[in-house]
């Protein structure tokens, strides 16, 4: 019995995000486990704004032909990362958006948008159009972003429409971290999307990331509670980039404890008409990015272990997934 199987019989998506590069790089075990065990995937990094549009005008979609190719071969659904995000570690120099003016910027998003929403078309049934466009506190946006900077608020509702005109049958996202449960952000979040659905915004659905620190994880209940109140809005939720770590120090029983809530967040999944999707950040701790995103102080995030065998987590889930 997979994970995926599981899935498949009560019509969940279970997933987890692919990096490419390991596909076809000899690493059997890599690609047997993310078609056998899973029915979703998304790329880490290479559907981001820099890897596909490295220079003005010039679009490579080489290694992202490798993940279409791999989601057709076994049938896996994709989620398309990202369209706009304002980490300059994915904005390629030539954008220099602090030197445009506001249209320029808009053409720029426009463009870059279409162009990379058409290309996927028939491969992609959701993309996260805007990432992370929220404060973390004190303000409503993340106004650093070079993207609010250059074009104001309202980049998010033009990225929107800009997507929808690409592609009128894909689900479209906003997707942000630490809004899982309800909170100051995901209080912020559900006020904007109100406000992008009152101006007939083209938005589907809200993208929980999902990377929780277990030793002060959100409490489960408050995460459902938060999903039924996008889903009353009409929207769609999917877990996007779910990982939860553990303290570099903490012994095996830490596993076990990863493990329940693990459980308990794919229960909170399923049991939710509206969330379709959970999808997690990375096929094996072996290649998963929370060690180098934390200098080491944790690890250890997801279903498989560094030798790809499957963690308690993952037999908790299997067990929600049987019900
Ligand atoms: C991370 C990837 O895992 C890294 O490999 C990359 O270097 C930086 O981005 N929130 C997101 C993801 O929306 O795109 C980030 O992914 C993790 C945090």
């Amino acid at each position: 019995m997979s994970l995926r199987k599981l899935a498949e019989e009560r019509g969940f998506l279970i997933g987890a995000a692919c990096n490419p590069d390991h596909l076809s790089a000899g690493e059997e075990e890599y690609e047997s486990t993310l078609s056998g065990e899973f029915n979703i995937t998304t790329a880490e990094r290479q559907m981001k704004f820099a890897p596909v549009q490295p220079e003005q005008g010039v679009f490579k979609w080489g290694v992202t032909s490798k993940l279409t190719e791999f989601t057709q071969k076994h049938a896996l659904k994709l989620r398309g990362h990202t369209l706009t995000w304002h980490h300059p570690a994915q904005l390629p120099n030539w954008l220099e958006l602090e030197k445009r003016s506001r249209n320029e910027a808009i053409e720029i998003m426009r463009e870059h948008i279409e162009t990379v929403v058409n290309h996927f078309r028939g491969d992609v049934f959701w993309w996260d159009v805007v990432n992370e466009g929220l404060a973390e506190q004190g303000t409503m946006y993340r106004e650093e972003s070079p993207w609010y900077r250059a074009i104001g608020a309202d980049y998010i509702e033009m990225a929107f429409r800009f997507a929808h005109h690409a592609d009128p049958d894909c689900k479209l996202f906003y997707n942000d971290y630490e809004m899982d449960a309800v909170n100051d952000k995901s209080d912020r979040c559900h006020q904007m999307v109100k406000q992008l659905l009152d101006k007939d915004v083209p938005i589907h659905g809200i993208g929980l990331q999902g990377h929780i620190q277990l030793d002060r994880a959100p409490v489960i209940d408050s995460i459902a509670e938060n999903i039924d109140r996008f889903g009353r809005l009409g929207l769609e939720v999917q877990f996007t980039e779910v990982d939860v770590w553990l303290p570099a120090e903490a012994g095996d029983e830490a596993l076990q404890k990863q493990a329940e809530y693990y459980r308990d967040l794919v229960g909170v999944a399923v049991e939710a008409d509206c969330c379709t999707a959970f999808v997690t950040w990375g096929v094996t701790d072996k290649y998963s990015w929370v060690p180098k995103f934390t200098d080491g102080k944790y690890g250890r995030a997801l279903l498989f272990d560094e030798n790809y065998h499957p963690k308690p987590a993952y037999h908790a889930v299997v067990e929600q997934l049987r019900g």
